[in-house]
């Protein structure tokens, strides 16, 4: 036991020193996919990055970001895409991009040592990977040690002490939840599990590949990955939920990212009928969102309140005491969270406020 944890913490330390035979050494790190259906015991085998810390990807390895992200309990998070060499991204302009088989995507979910000021590093909790192998997406988890320098792959989850200092100056501790490999399905698709963030809306942004901010589908067009992409005046975007735009696409984006994998056709919510996705709610006015709408769950996870959305009336909708609340029988999301996004619930409460009373029967 004693001997192996040398090894890992060698591998992850100076990776290229590790590389398995055919890679000569020292040279640029290329990945190493895992066999189909047998992902590696340690995230360091895949090698995605060029160090432990993951502060340099591999070759092919390139970093994105989305314009809404999912909350998750006020921790940092770092996105990368690996597609391999010869294979192209499938564009597509509302539904889900269609990555090709062999296709690695990556989210690192770390606590900042300090909100405040970035630079001063984060703690490192777990890197998530969805694979597309031949049969489909499959979806692993890597769980950080206590010092961060190794790793080991998850399958029933985890609990980890954390402690940062918030965005406002607060000293905080949480018991952060690594989920089980069966939750990532009720999110990513309960038949077949596929990428969330992988749509034009959530992509269509800036990003800092060295030498200032690129649009992120410019640069993936331009590295041969995403052939076919439109001029940007004909792609639809999602906006930042904490950004300046207008509450009513703040709120939608907001939404999107973080209830529609559920609250869609097929999601797992579709049953209560109410839609919360940017597409379901492009067309007329507050359509699908639950206004007036009575809810469907049975007791208790109403708040004793009458409808999804009062118009004008934050404090009279189900959707807002749902979300302020993690009650588990109560709380939206039900899954990936165990603190309030106050910001978040901002964002709806002043979008809700806004709506013209009319009154609900
Ligand atoms: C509560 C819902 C939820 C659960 C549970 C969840 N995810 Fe996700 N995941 C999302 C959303 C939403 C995004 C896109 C938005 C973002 O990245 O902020 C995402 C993004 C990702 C990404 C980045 C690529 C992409 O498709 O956008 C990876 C990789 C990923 N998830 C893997 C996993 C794995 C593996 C699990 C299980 C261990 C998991 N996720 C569990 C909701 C979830
Ligand atoms: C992981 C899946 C999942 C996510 C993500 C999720 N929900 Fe839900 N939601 C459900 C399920 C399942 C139900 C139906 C059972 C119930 O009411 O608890 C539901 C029901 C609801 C209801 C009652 C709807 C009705 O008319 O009966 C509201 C309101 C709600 N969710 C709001 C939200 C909001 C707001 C978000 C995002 C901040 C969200 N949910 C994210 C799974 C989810």
């Amino acid at each position: 036991m004693k001997s192996r944890l040398v090894v890992v913490l060698v591998c992850g330390l100076a990776l290229v020193a590790c590389g398995s035979d055919d890679e000569p050494s020292p040279g640029p790190v290329r990945v190493n996919p895992a066999p189909a259906g047998q992902p590696w015991a340690t995230l360091a085998e895949w090698r995605l990055f060029a160090d432990g810390r993951q502060a340099k990807p591999a070759e092919r390895v390139v970093p994105f970001d989305v314009i809404s992200p999912l909350w998750s309990d006020d921790t940092v998070k770092e996105r990368y895409l690996y597609v391999p060499e010869g294979e192209t991204i499938g564009y597509e302009d509302t539904a889900r991009w269609k990555f090709p088989v062999g296709t690695i995507l990556v989210k690192t979910f770390a606590y900042p040592i300090d909100a405040r000021d970035l630079t001063l590093g984060r703690r490192l909790l777990e890197t998530r990977l969805l694979v597309h192998e031949a049969s489909g997406w499959t979806a692993h988890t890597y769980v950080f040690d206590e010092t961060e320098s190794s790793t080991s792959y998850t399958i029933a989850g985890a609990t980890l002490e954390a402690a940062w200092i918030d965005e406002a100056g607060e000293s905080r501790t949480h018991a952060y939840k690594v989920p089980d490999l069966n939750q990532c399905a009720q999110c990513h698709g309960l038949s077949a599990p596929d990428t969330l963030g992988g749509v034009t809306r959530q992509l269509d942004r800036d990003n800092d590949y060295g030498g200032g901010s690129k649009n992120q589908l410019d640069h993936f067009a331009e590295l041969g990955l995403l052939p076919g992409l439109p001029p940007a005046s004909e792609r639809e975007r999602l906006t930042s939920p904490t950004g300046s735009a207008a509450v009513t696409l703040r709120a939608r984006s907001y939404l999107d990212a973080n209830c529609a994998h559920c609250h869609a056709e097929g999601g797992q919510a579709a049953q209560s009928g109410l839609l919360l996705g940017w597409l379901s709610t492009a067309v007329g006015p507050n359509v699908n969102w639950g206004v007036c709408k009575v809810p469907t769950s049975a007791g208790g996870a109403t708040c004793g309140l009458s409808h999804d959305i009062v118009p004008g009336e934050p404090d009279k909708s189900v959707l807002v005491c749902r979300m302020e609340s993690r009650v588990p029988s109560i709380q939206m999301p039900t899954l990936g969270t165990g603190l309030v996004d106050h910001a978040g619930v901002a964002v709806i409460r002043e979008w809700i406020a806004g709506l013209e009373p009319t009154g609900c029967q």
